[in-house]
Protein backbone atom coordinates (compact mmCIF):
# COMPACT_ATOMS: atom_id res chain seq x y z
CA UNK A 1 0.00 0.00 0.00
CA UNK A 2 3.33 2.17 0.41
CA UNK A 3 2.82 3.08 -3.39
CA UNK A 4 -0.77 3.29 -3.28
CA UNK A 5 -0.62 5.75 -0.42
CA UNK A 6 1.80 8.03 -1.64
CA UNK A 7 -0.29 8.24 -5.04
CA UNK A 8 -3.06 9.04 -3.18
CA UNK A 9 -1.41 12.09 -1.23
CA UNK A 10 -0.48 13.02 -4.74
CA UNK A 11 -3.85 13.25 -5.73
CA UNK A 12 -4.71 15.14 -2.70
CA UNK A 13 -2.55 18.04 -3.77
CA UNK A 14 -3.00 18.42 -7.59
CA UNK A 15 -4.70 21.47 -9.93
CA UNK A 16 -4.46 23.35 -6.46
CA UNK A 17 -3.39 26.93 -7.53
CA UNK A 18 -1.53 27.94 -4.13
CA UNK A 19 1.46 30.37 -5.09
CA UNK A 20 4.14 30.05 -2.44
CA UNK A 21 5.51 33.64 -2.06
CA UNK A 22 9.43 33.38 -1.98
CA UNK A 23 9.66 30.93 -4.34
CA UNK A 24 9.40 30.89 -8.50
CA UNK A 25 6.94 28.30 -8.33
CA UNK A 26 3.61 27.25 -8.25
CA UNK A 27 3.37 24.94 -5.27
CA UNK A 28 0.75 22.08 -5.71
CA UNK A 29 -1.48 22.48 -2.30
CA UNK A 30 -5.09 22.96 -1.41
CA UNK A 31 -5.08 26.60 0.22
CA UNK A 32 -7.70 27.57 -1.83
CA UNK A 33 -10.63 27.23 1.03
CA UNK A 34 -9.87 27.31 4.82
CA UNK A 35 -11.12 27.41 9.17
CA UNK A 36 -9.72 24.72 13.62
CA UNK A 37 -7.14 22.98 17.71
CA UNK A 38 -5.68 19.35 18.03
CA UNK A 39 -7.25 16.80 14.75
CA UNK A 40 -7.04 13.56 13.78
CA UNK A 41 -7.36 12.14 10.42
CA UNK A 42 -7.63 9.05 8.57
CA UNK A 43 -7.73 8.80 4.85
CA UNK A 44 -8.03 5.55 3.00
CA UNK A 45 -10.43 3.17 2.05
CA UNK A 46 -14.20 3.42 3.46
CA UNK A 47 -15.45 3.07 7.33
CA UNK A 48 -14.09 -0.28 8.89
CA UNK A 49 -17.59 -1.43 9.87
CA UNK A 50 -17.90 -1.58 5.70
CA UNK A 51 -21.98 0.03 5.27
CA UNK A 52 -22.87 -0.58 2.38
CA UNK A 53 -25.01 2.75 3.07
CA UNK A 54 -23.71 5.92 5.15
CA UNK A 55 -25.84 6.33 8.10
CA UNK A 56 -26.82 10.13 7.74
CA UNK A 57 -24.97 12.77 9.58
CA UNK A 58 -26.50 13.90 12.37
CA UNK A 59 -28.53 16.99 13.56
CA UNK A 60 -26.61 16.88 17.18
CA UNK A 61 -23.73 14.80 18.14
CA UNK A 62 -24.27 11.14 19.71
CA UNK A 63 -23.83 10.66 22.98
CA UNK A 64 -20.24 10.16 23.59
CA UNK A 65 -20.35 7.00 24.68
CA UNK A 66 -22.25 5.21 21.64
CA UNK A 67 -21.26 7.57 19.10
CA UNK A 68 -20.18 6.52 15.76
CA UNK A 69 -18.30 9.50 15.46
CA UNK A 70 -15.93 8.43 18.80
CA UNK A 71 -13.39 5.61 18.66
CA UNK A 72 -14.90 2.67 20.34
CA UNK A 73 -12.34 1.43 22.93
CA UNK A 74 -10.85 -1.40 21.98
CA UNK A 75 -11.90 -0.78 17.99
CA UNK A 76 -8.72 -0.50 15.23
CA UNK A 77 -9.25 2.08 12.56
CA UNK A 78 -8.09 0.67 9.19
CA UNK A 79 -3.81 0.84 9.05
CA UNK A 80 -2.97 1.67 5.84
CA UNK A 81 -4.50 4.01 3.16
CA UNK A 82 -5.75 6.13 6.30
CA UNK A 83 -4.72 9.58 6.86
CA UNK A 84 -5.48 10.02 10.59
CA UNK A 85 -5.38 14.04 12.24
CA UNK A 86 -5.60 15.50 15.84
CA UNK A 87 -6.09 19.15 16.26
CA UNK A 88 -6.02 20.29 19.67
CA UNK A 89 -8.04 22.57 20.40
CA UNK A 90 -10.72 23.21 18.84
CA UNK A 91 -13.18 25.46 19.96
CA UNK A 92 -15.94 27.29 18.38
CA UNK A 93 -15.49 30.66 19.78
CA UNK A 94 -17.34 32.38 22.90
CA UNK A 95 -21.01 33.89 22.55
CA UNK A 96 -19.70 35.79 19.77
CA UNK A 97 -20.65 34.14 16.11
CA UNK A 98 -16.57 33.35 15.75
CA UNK A 99 -14.53 30.37 14.69
CA UNK A 100 -11.42 29.81 15.91
CA UNK A 101 -8.52 28.90 14.25
CA UNK A 102 -8.55 24.98 15.20
CA UNK A 103 -12.09 24.71 13.90
CA UNK A 104 -11.49 26.54 10.91
CA UNK A 105 -8.77 24.09 10.27
CA UNK A 106 -10.78 21.21 10.45
CA UNK A 107 -13.52 22.90 8.10
CA UNK A 108 -10.85 23.71 5.70
CA UNK A 109 -9.28 20.09 5.69
CA UNK A 110 -12.46 18.81 5.21
CA UNK A 111 -12.94 21.07 2.27
CA UNK A 112 -9.90 20.32 0.82
CA UNK A 113 -10.29 16.69 1.46
CA UNK A 114 -13.43 16.10 -0.06
CA UNK A 115 -12.69 18.45 -2.97
CA UNK A 116 -9.07 16.59 -3.94
CA UNK A 117 -9.41 13.21 -2.66
CA UNK A 118 -10.93 10.07 -4.87
CA UNK A 119 -13.96 8.96 -3.05
CA UNK A 120 -12.48 5.90 -1.95
CA UNK A 121 -10.57 7.39 0.51
CA UNK A 122 -11.92 8.48 4.13
CA UNK A 123 -10.70 10.67 6.40
CA UNK A 124 -10.58 10.72 10.01
CA UNK A 125 -10.72 13.76 12.32
CA UNK A 126 -10.12 13.89 15.98
CA UNK A 127 -10.75 17.27 17.54
CA UNK A 128 -9.51 18.53 21.31
CA UNK A 129 -11.19 20.80 23.43
CA UNK A 130 -11.52 21.56 27.22
CA UNK A 131 -14.90 20.33 28.51
CA UNK A 132 -17.72 18.40 27.03
CA UNK A 133 -20.22 21.49 26.39
CA UNK A 134 -17.41 22.29 24.01
CA UNK A 135 -17.10 19.24 22.39
CA UNK A 136 -20.72 19.05 21.99
CA UNK A 137 -21.16 22.67 20.40
CA UNK A 138 -18.04 21.81 18.39
CA UNK A 139 -18.95 18.73 16.88
CA UNK A 140 -22.59 20.42 16.29
CA UNK A 141 -21.15 23.17 14.37
CA UNK A 142 -18.74 20.02 12.07
CA UNK A 143 -21.74 18.49 11.42
CA UNK A 144 -23.38 21.63 10.11
CA UNK A 145 -20.59 21.78 7.84
CA UNK A 146 -20.51 18.46 6.71
CA UNK A 147 -24.59 18.78 6.04
CA UNK A 148 -23.99 21.74 4.40
CA UNK A 149 -21.15 20.36 2.08
CA UNK A 150 -23.05 17.06 1.37
CA UNK A 151 -25.78 19.15 0.23
CA UNK A 152 -23.77 21.72 -2.38
CA UNK A 153 -22.27 17.64 -3.51
CA UNK A 154 -25.05 15.78 -3.57
CA UNK A 155 -23.44 13.53 -1.82
CA UNK A 156 -23.66 11.97 2.11
CA UNK A 157 -20.01 12.57 3.47
CA UNK A 158 -20.66 10.09 6.23
CA UNK A 159 -18.93 7.71 4.63
CA UNK A 160 -15.76 9.64 3.98
CA UNK A 161 -15.44 12.01 6.56
CA UNK A 162 -15.77 10.90 10.55
CA UNK A 163 -14.81 12.97 13.60
CA UNK A 164 -14.57 12.18 17.37
CA UNK A 165 -13.90 14.38 19.97
CA UNK A 166 -11.44 14.21 22.84
CA UNK A 167 -11.33 16.03 26.02
CA UNK A 168 -7.92 17.80 27.15
CA UNK A 169 -6.59 20.41 29.31
CA UNK A 170 -3.04 20.68 28.24
CA UNK A 171 -2.15 22.91 31.74
CA UNK A 172 -2.70 19.68 33.11
CA UNK A 173 0.54 17.13 32.92
CA UNK A 174 -2.26 14.18 33.83
CA UNK A 175 -4.94 15.16 31.36
CA UNK A 176 -2.11 15.08 28.76
CA UNK A 177 -0.77 11.81 29.32
CA UNK A 178 -4.50 10.29 29.98
CA UNK A 179 -5.40 11.39 25.92
CA UNK A 180 -2.07 9.69 25.18
CA UNK A 181 -2.73 6.71 26.66
CA UNK A 182 -6.07 6.64 25.02
CA UNK A 183 -5.10 7.80 22.22
CA UNK A 184 -2.66 4.52 22.10
CA UNK A 185 -4.95 2.05 22.71
CA UNK A 186 -7.61 3.03 20.40
CA UNK A 187 -5.81 4.17 16.89
CA UNK A 188 -3.62 2.25 14.95
CA UNK A 189 -1.37 5.19 13.65
CA UNK A 190 -1.55 9.19 13.88
CA UNK A 191 -0.79 10.85 10.72
CA UNK A 192 -1.03 14.87 11.68
CA UNK A 193 -1.23 16.48 14.60
CA UNK A 194 -2.13 20.18 14.83
CA UNK A 195 -0.89 22.20 17.56
CA UNK A 196 -3.06 24.76 17.95
CA UNK A 197 -4.12 25.36 21.47
CA UNK A 198 -3.10 28.31 22.90
CA UNK A 199 -3.47 31.17 25.64
CA UNK A 200 -2.42 34.81 25.50
CA UNK A 201 -2.89 35.84 29.07
CA UNK A 202 -4.30 39.03 27.61
CA UNK A 203 -5.66 40.95 30.54
CA UNK A 204 -6.62 44.71 29.12
CA UNK A 205 -5.42 47.35 26.66
CA UNK A 206 -3.77 50.25 27.25
CA UNK A 207 -6.12 52.39 25.86
CA UNK A 208 -4.85 56.03 25.43
CA UNK A 209 -1.90 54.26 23.64
CA UNK A 210 -4.11 52.60 21.40
CA UNK A 211 -5.98 55.20 21.20
CA UNK A 212 -2.75 57.28 19.96
CA UNK A 213 -0.73 54.77 18.05
CA UNK A 214 -3.75 53.05 15.82
CA UNK A 215 -4.55 55.92 13.94
CA UNK A 216 -1.28 57.55 13.71
CA UNK A 217 0.30 54.02 12.55
CA UNK A 218 -2.38 51.83 11.59
CA UNK A 219 -1.30 49.01 9.64
CA UNK A 220 1.92 48.98 12.02
CA UNK A 221 0.38 49.22 15.35
CA UNK A 222 -2.06 46.83 13.89
CA UNK A 223 -0.09 44.38 13.14
CA UNK A 224 2.82 44.56 16.21
CA UNK A 225 0.67 46.01 18.63
CA UNK A 226 2.49 48.18 21.57
CA UNK A 227 -0.49 48.41 23.51
CA UNK A 228 -1.82 44.80 25.29
CA UNK A 229 -1.11 44.26 28.94
CA UNK A 230 -0.67 40.66 29.99
CA UNK A 231 -0.86 38.96 33.12
CA UNK A 232 2.82 38.41 34.49
CA UNK A 233 4.06 35.31 36.73
CA UNK A 234 0.42 33.02 35.68
CA UNK A 235 1.40 29.35 37.09
CA UNK A 236 -0.98 26.47 36.66
CA UNK A 237 -2.75 24.31 39.75
CA UNK A 238 -0.22 22.00 41.30
CA UNK A 239 0.24 18.85 38.87
CA UNK A 240 1.13 16.24 42.11
CA UNK A 241 0.10 16.12 45.44
CA UNK A 242 3.61 17.07 46.55
CA UNK A 243 4.41 20.31 48.59
CA UNK A 244 7.74 21.10 46.77
CA UNK A 245 6.69 20.54 43.44
CA UNK A 246 8.28 23.35 40.99
CA UNK A 247 5.64 26.01 39.65
CA UNK A 248 5.06 25.50 35.64
CA UNK A 249 3.82 28.76 33.80
CA UNK A 250 0.30 28.71 32.44
CA UNK A 251 1.30 30.05 29.17
CA UNK A 252 4.17 28.28 28.80
CA UNK A 253 2.36 24.94 29.56
CA UNK A 254 -0.56 26.07 27.13
CA UNK A 255 1.14 26.83 24.48
CA UNK A 256 4.82 24.65 24.88
CA UNK A 257 5.14 22.30 27.38
CA UNK A 258 1.96 20.79 27.27
CA UNK A 259 2.20 20.16 23.63
CA UNK A 260 5.67 19.10 23.95
CA UNK A 261 4.84 15.97 26.95
CA UNK A 262 1.90 15.21 24.12
CA UNK A 263 3.76 14.72 21.08
CA UNK A 264 6.72 12.50 22.83
CA UNK A 265 4.10 10.70 24.71
CA UNK A 266 2.15 9.83 21.10
CA UNK A 267 6.13 9.35 19.46
CA UNK A 268 4.83 5.35 19.03
CA UNK A 269 1.52 6.36 16.94
CA UNK A 270 3.99 8.09 14.10
CA UNK A 271 4.85 5.81 11.42
CA UNK A 272 6.32 5.77 7.86
CA UNK A 273 5.40 6.60 4.53
CA UNK A 274 5.88 2.62 3.91
CA UNK A 275 3.01 2.10 6.39
CA UNK A 276 0.66 4.97 6.01
CA UNK A 277 -0.16 7.37 3.15
CA UNK A 278 2.56 9.97 4.54
CA UNK A 279 5.29 9.72 7.25
CA UNK A 280 3.79 11.69 10.70
CA UNK A 281 3.43 15.36 10.30
CA UNK A 282 3.50 17.34 13.48
CA UNK A 283 2.45 21.10 13.15
CA UNK A 284 3.20 23.77 15.44
CA UNK A 285 1.00 26.54 15.30
CA UNK A 286 2.90 29.74 16.13
CA UNK A 287 2.45 33.47 15.36
CA UNK A 288 3.97 36.61 13.69
CA UNK A 289 4.51 38.03 17.52
CA UNK A 290 7.81 35.69 18.48
CA UNK A 291 10.13 39.07 18.95
CA UNK A 292 13.46 38.00 19.84
CA UNK A 293 13.41 40.59 22.55
CA UNK A 294 10.69 38.41 24.03
CA UNK A 295 12.74 35.46 25.41
CA UNK A 296 15.42 35.15 27.57
CA UNK A 297 17.04 31.52 28.33
CA UNK A 298 16.88 31.89 31.84
CA UNK A 299 13.18 32.73 31.81
CA UNK A 300 12.01 29.88 29.65
CA UNK A 301 8.71 29.86 30.52
CA UNK A 302 8.35 33.66 30.70
CA UNK A 303 6.98 33.78 34.49
CA UNK A 304 8.77 37.48 34.62
CA UNK A 305 7.98 38.04 31.28
CA UNK A 306 5.70 41.13 30.26
CA UNK A 307 4.36 39.01 27.86
CA UNK A 308 4.49 35.27 28.28
CA UNK A 309 2.60 34.24 25.35
CA UNK A 310 5.44 36.31 23.15
CA UNK A 311 8.01 34.45 24.39
CA UNK A 312 6.13 30.97 24.56
CA UNK A 313 5.71 31.68 20.87
CA UNK A 314 9.26 32.57 20.46
CA UNK A 315 10.48 29.26 22.07
CA UNK A 316 8.29 27.21 19.54
CA UNK A 317 10.23 29.49 16.63
CA UNK A 318 13.36 28.35 18.43
CA UNK A 319 12.84 24.92 19.08
CA UNK A 320 10.89 23.74 15.93
CA UNK A 321 13.60 25.90 13.38
CA UNK A 322 16.68 24.74 14.80
CA UNK A 323 15.14 20.82 15.14
CA UNK A 324 17.03 19.53 11.94
CA UNK A 325 20.29 21.21 12.73
CA UNK A 326 23.40 18.84 13.68
CA UNK A 327 23.89 20.88 17.02
CA UNK A 328 20.35 19.38 18.80
CA UNK A 329 20.04 15.82 17.34
CA UNK A 330 21.02 14.32 20.62
CA UNK A 331 18.07 16.25 22.24
CA UNK A 332 15.63 16.30 19.14
CA UNK A 333 16.06 12.14 18.69
CA UNK A 334 15.10 11.20 22.82
CA UNK A 335 12.20 13.47 22.64
CA UNK A 336 11.02 12.29 19.25
CA UNK A 337 11.31 8.39 20.35
CA UNK A 338 14.32 7.37 21.57
CA UNK A 339 13.93 8.12 25.37
CA UNK A 340 10.78 5.95 25.44
CA UNK A 341 10.45 2.89 27.80
CA UNK A 342 10.58 -0.78 26.77
CA UNK A 343 6.63 -0.86 26.06
CA UNK A 344 6.79 1.95 23.90
CA UNK A 345 9.49 0.93 22.00
CA UNK A 346 7.62 -2.43 21.41
CA UNK A 347 4.73 -0.27 20.48
CA UNK A 348 7.14 1.46 18.05
CA UNK A 349 8.69 -1.34 16.33
CA UNK A 350 5.46 -3.62 15.63
CA UNK A 351 4.26 -0.52 14.04
CA UNK A 352 6.54 -0.10 12.12
CA UNK A 353 6.67 3.72 13.68
CA UNK A 354 9.45 6.17 12.63
CA UNK A 355 9.83 9.89 13.91
CA UNK A 356 7.18 12.52 12.64
CA UNK A 357 8.68 15.36 11.05
CA UNK A 358 7.66 18.67 12.63
CA UNK A 359 6.80 22.13 10.88
CA UNK A 360 6.29 25.76 12.18
CA UNK A 361 3.19 27.65 10.87
CA UNK A 362 1.08 30.73 11.90
CA UNK A 363 -2.06 31.84 10.72
CA UNK A 364 -1.32 35.66 10.22
CA UNK A 365 -3.64 37.90 11.90
CA UNK A 366 -7.30 36.72 12.43
CA UNK A 367 -10.51 38.26 13.66
CA UNK A 368 -10.61 35.02 16.16
CA UNK A 369 -11.67 35.39 19.80
CA UNK A 370 -7.90 35.33 20.85
CA UNK A 371 -8.49 38.83 22.24
CA UNK A 372 -11.78 38.92 24.26
CA UNK A 373 -13.73 41.98 23.53
CA UNK A 374 -17.44 43.26 23.22
CA UNK A 375 -19.03 42.96 20.09
CA UNK A 376 -18.92 46.50 19.53
CA UNK A 377 -15.12 46.40 19.98
CA UNK A 378 -15.26 43.12 18.05
CA UNK A 379 -16.46 44.72 15.37
CA UNK A 380 -14.14 47.76 15.15
CA UNK A 381 -10.91 45.09 15.39
CA UNK A 382 -12.74 43.28 12.34
CA UNK A 383 -12.90 46.89 10.44
CA UNK A 384 -9.22 47.78 11.54
CA UNK A 385 -8.06 44.36 10.05
CA UNK A 386 -9.47 44.69 6.74
CA UNK A 387 -8.05 48.12 6.99
CA UNK A 388 -4.46 47.56 7.87
CA UNK A 389 -4.89 45.12 4.89
CA UNK A 390 -5.89 47.72 2.17
CA UNK A 391 -3.08 49.27 3.30
CA UNK A 392 -1.01 46.67 2.15
CA UNK A 393 -0.42 44.42 5.13
CA UNK A 394 0.30 41.02 3.85
CA UNK A 395 -0.18 39.27 7.20
CA UNK A 396 -4.43 40.45 7.80
CA UNK A 397 -5.93 36.82 6.82
CA UNK A 398 -8.40 38.30 8.91
CA UNK A 399 -10.51 35.03 8.64
CA UNK A 400 -9.62 31.87 10.43
CA UNK A 401 -10.13 30.40 7.14
CA UNK A 402 -8.01 32.19 5.34
CA UNK A 403 -5.70 31.58 8.30
CA UNK A 404 -6.12 27.99 8.05
CA UNK A 405 -4.26 28.04 4.22
CA UNK A 406 -0.73 27.41 5.31
CA UNK A 407 -1.61 24.97 8.56
CA UNK A 408 -3.56 22.81 5.69
CA UNK A 409 -1.02 23.10 3.08
CA UNK A 410 1.52 21.62 5.25
CA UNK A 411 -0.75 18.57 6.34
CA UNK A 412 -1.60 17.83 3.05
CA UNK A 413 1.47 18.60 0.86
CA UNK A 414 3.57 15.40 -0.54
CA UNK A 415 6.09 15.32 1.65
CA UNK A 416 8.51 15.46 -1.60
CA UNK A 417 7.97 18.60 -1.59
CA UNK A 418 7.98 19.40 2.02
CA UNK A 419 11.89 18.22 1.69
CA UNK A 420 12.56 20.02 -1.00
CA UNK A 421 11.11 23.26 0.54
CA UNK A 422 12.73 22.74 4.04
CA UNK A 423 16.21 21.18 1.58
CA UNK A 424 18.37 24.34 2.79
CA UNK A 425 16.78 24.70 6.19
CA UNK A 426 13.03 24.68 8.09
CA UNK A 427 11.00 27.97 6.99
CA UNK A 428 8.33 29.59 9.30
CA UNK A 429 5.55 29.10 6.94
CA UNK A 430 2.26 31.78 7.34
CA UNK A 431 -0.69 32.25 5.76
CA UNK A 432 -1.06 35.93 3.62
CA UNK A 433 -2.83 38.01 1.80
CA UNK A 434 -2.90 40.37 -1.31
CA UNK A 435 -4.91 43.58 -0.81
CA UNK A 436 -7.80 41.70 -2.69
CA UNK A 437 -7.65 39.09 -0.03
CA UNK A 438 -6.33 36.36 -2.70
CA UNK A 439 -4.61 33.45 -0.05
CA UNK A 440 -1.20 32.41 -0.37
CA UNK A 441 1.70 31.18 2.14
CA UNK A 442 5.00 32.98 2.51
CA UNK A 443 7.85 31.64 4.15
CA UNK A 444 8.42 34.70 7.35
CA UNK A 445 11.27 36.26 8.74
CA UNK A 446 12.41 35.13 12.20
CA UNK A 447 14.95 37.38 13.94
CA UNK A 448 18.18 35.31 14.10
CA UNK A 449 17.03 32.78 11.52
CA UNK A 450 16.09 34.80 8.88
CA UNK A 451 13.73 32.61 6.13
CA UNK A 452 15.66 29.44 6.45
CA UNK A 453 18.46 30.11 8.37
CA UNK A 454 20.44 31.15 5.68
CA UNK A 455 22.62 33.98 5.62
CA UNK A 456 20.90 35.29 2.50
CA UNK A 457 19.41 38.71 1.04
CA UNK A 458 15.68 38.66 0.93
CA UNK A 459 13.21 39.28 -1.72
CA UNK A 460 11.35 42.28 -1.40
CA UNK A 461 8.19 40.00 -0.87
CA UNK A 462 9.72 38.54 1.97
CA UNK A 463 10.61 41.76 3.24
CA UNK A 464 6.89 43.04 3.20
CA UNK A 465 5.37 43.40 6.40
CA UNK A 466 8.86 43.06 8.14
CA UNK A 467 8.69 44.52 11.92
CA UNK A 468 10.57 47.80 12.06
CA UNK A 469 14.56 47.35 13.95
CA UNK A 470 14.83 43.77 12.22
CA UNK A 471 18.26 43.67 9.90
CA UNK A 472 20.02 41.38 7.35
CA UNK A 473 21.13 38.10 9.21
CA UNK A 474 24.35 38.00 10.26
CA UNK A 475 26.57 34.52 10.30
CA UNK A 476 27.45 35.81 13.91
CA UNK A 477 23.34 35.93 14.67
CA UNK A 478 22.86 32.88 12.63
CA UNK A 479 25.31 30.66 15.08
CA UNK A 480 23.90 32.75 18.24
CA UNK A 481 20.36 31.24 17.54
CA UNK A 482 21.60 27.79 17.05
CA UNK A 483 23.48 27.80 20.35
CA UNK A 484 20.48 28.77 21.86
CA UNK A 485 18.24 26.48 19.93
CA UNK A 486 20.53 23.68 21.72
CA UNK A 487 20.23 25.15 24.85
CA UNK A 488 16.57 25.75 24.43
CA UNK A 489 15.99 21.90 23.72
CA UNK A 490 18.94 20.78 26.25
CA UNK A 491 16.46 22.82 28.86
CA UNK A 492 13.35 21.32 27.74
CA UNK A 493 14.49 17.85 27.20
CA UNK A 494 15.27 17.95 30.97
CA UNK A 495 12.23 19.50 32.02
CA UNK A 496 10.24 17.07 30.50
CA UNK A 497 12.41 14.29 32.22
CA UNK A 498 11.99 15.83 35.27
CA UNK A 499 8.26 16.08 35.25
CA UNK A 500 7.89 12.07 34.13
CA UNK A 501 10.06 11.08 36.87
CA UNK A 502 8.02 13.28 39.30
CA UNK A 503 4.60 12.21 38.16
CA UNK A 504 5.83 8.68 37.54
CA UNK A 505 5.27 8.44 34.02
N1 LIG B 1 -5.97 34.70 16.05
C1 LIG B 1 -4.80 35.10 15.58
O1 LIG B 1 -4.69 36.14 14.94
C2 LIG B 1 -3.57 34.30 15.83
C3 LIG B 1 -2.36 34.81 15.38
C4 LIG B 1 -1.21 34.09 15.58
C5 LIG B 1 -1.27 32.87 16.20
N2 LIG B 1 -2.46 32.38 16.64
C6 LIG B 1 -2.45 31.09 17.31
O2 LIG B 1 -3.50 30.30 16.82
C7 LIG B 1 -3.90 29.37 17.82
C8 LIG B 1 -5.41 29.40 17.95
O3 LIG B 1 -5.81 30.67 18.36
P1 LIG B 1 -7.25 31.29 18.05
O4 LIG B 1 -7.02 32.60 17.45
O5 LIG B 1 -8.11 30.32 17.37
O6 LIG B 1 -7.75 31.59 19.51
P2 LIG B 1 -8.93 30.91 20.34
O7 LIG B 1 -10.18 30.98 19.59
O8 LIG B 1 -8.86 31.55 21.71
O9 LIG B 1 -8.46 29.41 20.44
C9 LIG B 1 -7.47 28.97 21.34
C10 LIG B 1 -7.91 27.62 21.81
O10 LIG B 1 -6.89 27.06 22.64
C11 LIG B 1 -7.55 26.42 23.70
N3 LIG B 1 -6.73 26.34 24.91
C12 LIG B 1 -6.17 27.35 25.58
N4 LIG B 1 -5.53 26.86 26.66
C13 LIG B 1 -5.72 25.53 26.65
C14 LIG B 1 -5.33 24.48 27.50
N5 LIG B 1 -4.62 24.68 28.61
N6 LIG B 1 -5.72 23.22 27.21
C15 LIG B 1 -6.46 22.97 26.11
N7 LIG B 1 -6.86 23.93 25.26
C16 LIG B 1 -6.49 25.20 25.53
C17 LIG B 1 -8.75 27.29 24.01
O11 LIG B 1 -9.69 26.49 24.70
P3 LIG B 1 -10.97 27.11 25.45
O12 LIG B 1 -12.00 27.22 24.37
O13 LIG B 1 -11.32 26.07 26.47
O14 LIG B 1 -10.55 28.40 26.05
C18 LIG B 1 -9.18 27.70 22.63
O15 LIG B 1 -10.11 26.80 22.11
C19 LIG B 1 -3.16 29.76 19.09
O16 LIG B 1 -2.04 28.93 19.25
C20 LIG B 1 -2.70 31.18 18.80
O17 LIG B 1 -1.51 31.48 19.49
C21 LIG B 1 -3.63 33.07 16.47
Amino acid sequence: MGAAGQTTVALLLRGSKLYIRGMARNAPSSLERGRFGLILIRVGPGPESGHSRPDPIPENPPNQSTSNNRIRHGQRLHGKGLLICLVDWCKQASSLPIDGLGYSICCRLIDEFISTQPPSLTLHLIITTRDERKSHDTLSKLFAHLRQKSRELRDNLNSRVTIQSEQVDLTSLQSVHALSTHLRTTLPRLDVVFLNAGYGGLTGIKWLRAAWVIPTDLRYEITYPSYNVSAVGLTTKSQTSSRDEPALGTVFTSNVFGHYILVHLLCPLFTSASTAQRSGRVIWISSIEGYASTFTLGDMQGLAAESAYKSSKRLTDILILTSSRLSTRQYVSKFLGDDVSKSQKDEIDKREGCRPNMYLVHPGICATSFVPLPFLLYCCMVFTFYLARWLGSPWHTVSAYKGAAAPVWLALAPQKELDELEADGKSKWGSCVSRGGEESVMRTEVEGWGVRGQVEALAAKELRGRRRGVHELSMEEQERFEELGRECWQQLEGLRTEWAKRIGW
